[in-house]
């Protein structure tokens, strides 16, 4: 830092992309930005030091990256800047990064945001002085879960808290264990003092992260006690964790999501091919049939938990055949969302080194289409059924669309629009709603009066 000026000089704008775990990382971010007395803002126009936080997981998160970065070079040609990238790109790309985009000052995978603050301000220094400069913190490690340090959290009725990071699995197709490295939980003590901390600042409910974060572990603390602890805290009504795995569902973790009213009932069951070939050559542990039959022990447990998916079409050597394995399984599951994507080949993974990345982008897309367009029907009669009915609904805030109407989600996790007119309702309160009409994506409802 130049001597003449504090931090409090320095005004830094972050943009996130990508995941949760980069929001709440983000968040952690401007945590340590603020301990170290920089002055955080909303205002790109008027930051000193921008900062992205990047993702790595398909191509076109990594082009909306490259995107914001030629903004940014335009900015830097007519005053001084200090750029940094953050996250999965910053630790995947940190070569091709440095030698090709001149204008990233900073580099910062996400095991070495405590490095940040320092490498900021030796950028400024050395732009004030004229000097060309790069910091770079790429490391992973096995143990940083960055456990003393409480988020800066935005306001709002939900918190996320990082549970565990990083990732065993390796499938084979994901960049995820190569930029977030090994897994590792967080001590449960810490986690169950957070959300109290939470609680008592008018969250109303937390979602437990990890990339795998079911496989949550720490002495003799698996998820299931975790979660039940967590859903137990006074003040907390609603307890949701993303993203699972369907390898690591024991009994107890079922029983703890049907039997907690705290703990919303949904769960989200990436599936992604429901075809056994391609299932095995992700790497993915599980056969279709072990998947379906996960899905029975949970709705034999309740039959209204809500399931959600994600799916990846045209996998390498995917055939039509084995595609409609995966159409025919979502018909049979009958989910109430999935998120639908395309192979994206990723440098580094098992399947870039090993597997022919072989289908045509164009049949890669239409497969795409054809699933969504199944998902939406689904989807929309599964909506449906919740007409008439009436369910509580947790107030988040303003509808996206129009500020005259509010916007929160039910227990399963799905929206509910409705007027803010006669309503009395305020963000984090439950309310319940009678559902009166529906679209594919979002539920509409009038408030019932309290009897
Ligand atoms: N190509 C397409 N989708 C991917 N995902 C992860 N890696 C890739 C990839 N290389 C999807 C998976 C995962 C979700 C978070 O992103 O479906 O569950
Ligand atoms: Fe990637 Fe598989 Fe780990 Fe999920 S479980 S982060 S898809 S390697």
């Amino acid at each position: 830092m130049p001597r003449d000026k504090t931090a409090a000089a320095y005004r830094v704008h972050i943009e996130t992309f990508g995941c949760q775990m980069n929001e709440y990382d983000t968040e952690l971010v401007r945590a340590l930005l603020k301990a170290e007395g920089f002055a955080l803002t909303d205002d790109r126009e008027r930051a000193d030091v921008v900062l992205m936080n990047t993702c790595a997981i398909r191509e076109n998160a990594h082009n909306k990256v490259y995107g914001h970065l030629a903004d940014l070079k335009a900015i830097k040609r007519q005053r001084s800047l200090v750029v940094g990238v953050l996250g999965c790109m910053a630790q995947n790309l940190k070569k091709e990064l440095m030698e090709t985009e001149s204008i990233v000052d900073v580099l910062v995978g996400p095991d070495s945001y405590r490095r940040l603050p320092d490498l900021i301000a030796q950028a400024i220094e050395a732009q004030e002085q004229g000097l060309a400069h790069k910091g770079i913190a790429v490391d992973l490690s096995e143990y940083e879960t960055y456990e003393d340090i409480l988020p800066e959290r935005a306001e709002g009725v939900n918190a996320w808290i990082a549970v565990m990071r990083g990732c065993d699995n390796f499938c084979t197709f994901c960049v995820v264990p190569y930029t977030r490295g090994r897994e590792r939980s967080r001590d449960p003590q810490g986690i169950i003092r957070e959300a109290e901390h939470l609680a008592a600042h008018g969250y109303k409910q937390v979602t437990l992260l990890g990339q795998n974060v079911n496989s949550y572990r720490y002495e003799d603390w698996d998820f299931a006690r975790l979660i039940t602890a967590v859903a137990e805290i006074p003040g907390i009504e609603r307890v949701r964790f993303t993203s699972p795995h369907p390898k690591d569902f024991p009994p107890a973790l079922l029983d703890a999501v049907a039997g907690h009213p705290n703990i919303c009932k949904h769960i989200h069951l990436p599936l992604q091919s429901g075809n056994d070939r391609i299932l095995q050559m992700m790497n993915r542990t599980y056969t279709c049939k072990e998947y379906l039959d996960l899905v029975d022990d949970i709705r034999r447990r309740r039959s209204d938990i809500a399931l959600t998916t994600d799916i990846i079409c045209g996998f390498c050597t995917e055939t039509e055949e084995e595609f409609l394995d995966t159409y025919l399984t979502m018909q049979e599951v009958g989910y109430h969302a999935a998120f639908i994507f395309k192979y994206s080949e990723r440098k580094n993974t098992i399947a870039a080194r090993k597997y022919p990345d072989d289908v045509p982008d164009t049949v890669k897309s239409d497969r795409v289409t054809r699933l969504v367009e199944l998902q939406k029907a689904i989807s929309l009669e599964k909506n449906r059924e919740m007409i008439g009915r009436t369910v509580p609904v947790l107030v988040e805030g303003d509808a996206k669309k129009s500020s005259a109407q509010w916007m929160g989600r039910t227990d399963s996790n799905i929206t509910v629009v409705w007027e803010k007119r006669g309503s009395s309702a305020r963000p984090g309160d439950l309310v319940p709603m009678t559902i009166s009409r529906v679209s594919a994506t979002t539920l509409f409802g009038e408030e019932r009066p309290p009897s």
